[in-house]
């Protein structure tokens, strides 16, 4: 969920929810990659989107006279941006997609500004409509009475507009599947209780919550049949998702589960393997704490990684915009294409 309005990016405030809806009108590329950092703006679609109207911030502000002094401002822009988040490939390729149209141009200062502010918005309009592709494609998979867990939050809230998992799941709903989501609460950050609770409740949509570890207990009670997440990262051997997808993703084959991914191909990056990819490590206070309340000793060891690696073994097909992708199509990952 993103705008661009005046020179400003109008975004929730995604730290808030559930409790309070504040509304984001982020004007710097200082304040967009502070609003990067500390997740307020999140998810892997919505960043590539937040990345390409950072740099385009930067054209709209700049007081440069020249091409050569737009462009150097431009890149430093991109390289902010980048240093934010390691691990989401989509904040990459937005940014490298606004500066290639930016240095293919080879217009005046202002049309080149403008060009940059069109690039950036064409980025999140695509978005929107992958979205709806992914739902649209993903939903054929969907049988009414179904019941899918999901981990992390890959909603509207985490793209452009609708989401990806999420998606698959709301044009489901709209075709009139009765369907029901046991949506797990994703420590330490808790973006499924806090985000994918309350969009699905907002929609009416049948929603369970439960914490990352009872996810095992509905599967092995018959409970689940399905299993949808998003991606941070496709690449050649396996889907970087937020942490706790692997373990999600082995139980689901323990238990004869489908395990689905819903991606953009902005998310697909081919050039990699798994052990390529750095995953992301947060700040331990994000273990130690929940909320502003201590609960771990003092000066006790911790680890964050923020993502794990799935291995494509387990992950039964990835949804995305163009077509459903099988685990007989993986082979063609591992050769870098699709
Ligand atoms: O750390 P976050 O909240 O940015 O992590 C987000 C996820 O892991 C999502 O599942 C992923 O980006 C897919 S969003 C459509």
């Amino acid at each position: 969920m993103i705008q661009w309005r005046n020179g400003a990016v109008i975004t929730p405030d995604q730290t808030k929810l559930p409790l309070q809806e504040v509304t984001l009108e982020i004007k710097t590329v200082e304040q967009m990659a502070e609003a990067i950092k500390t997740l307020r703006v999140r998810g892997a679609p919505l960043l590539g989107a937040a990345a390409g109207f950072g740099v385009a911030l930067a054209a709209y502000h700049s007081k440069a006279k020249t091409k050569e002094k737009l462009m150097a401002e431009l890149e430093t822009a991109g390289t902010i941006i980048k240093r934010q988040r390691p691990t989401a490939v989509n904040l990459f390729w937005g940014v490298d997609r606004v500066l290639k149209k930016a240095r293919n141009s080879s217009e005046s200062v202002e049309e080149l500004k403008a060009a940059v502010i069109e690039e950036a918005q064409k980025i999140a309009d695509e978005d929107a409509q992958q979205n709806r592709a992914i739902g649209k494609n993903g939903s054929v998979l969907i049988k009414d009475g179904d019941t899918i867990l999901t981990h992390c939050n890959a909603g509207e809230l985490a793209t452009v507009e609708y989401g990806t998992a999420l998606g698959i799941i709301r044009a489901a709903w709209e075709e009139g599947k009765k369907i029901k989501v046991i949506a797990d609460e994703t420590r330490p950050l808790l973006q499924g209780a806090r985000l994918t609770a309350y969009e699905l409740k907002r929609d009416g949509i049948p929603v369970t919550l439960i914490t990352d570890n009872m996810a095992g207990y509905v599967m092995s009670k018959g409970l689940v049949n399905k299993v949808i997440v998003g991606a941070d990262r496709v690449v050649q051997d396996a889907v970087f998702n937020k942490i706790g997808t692997y373990s999600v993703a082995v139980l689901a084959h323990e238990h004869n589960i489908p395990f689905y991914v819903a991606a953009p191909k902005s998310t697909f990056d081919l050039t990699r393997k798994a052990a390529e990819v750095e995953i992301e490590e947060r700040n331990p206070q994000e273990v130690t704490h929940v909320g502003c309340q201590q609960t771990a000793p003092e000066g006790v060891k911790v680890m964050n990684p923020a993502f794990d690696a799935t291995p494509l073994k387990y992950v039964s097909a990835i949804i995305c915009e163009s077509r459903i992708y099988y685990s007989r199509d993986f082979g063609a990952f591992r050769k870098g294409k699709v």
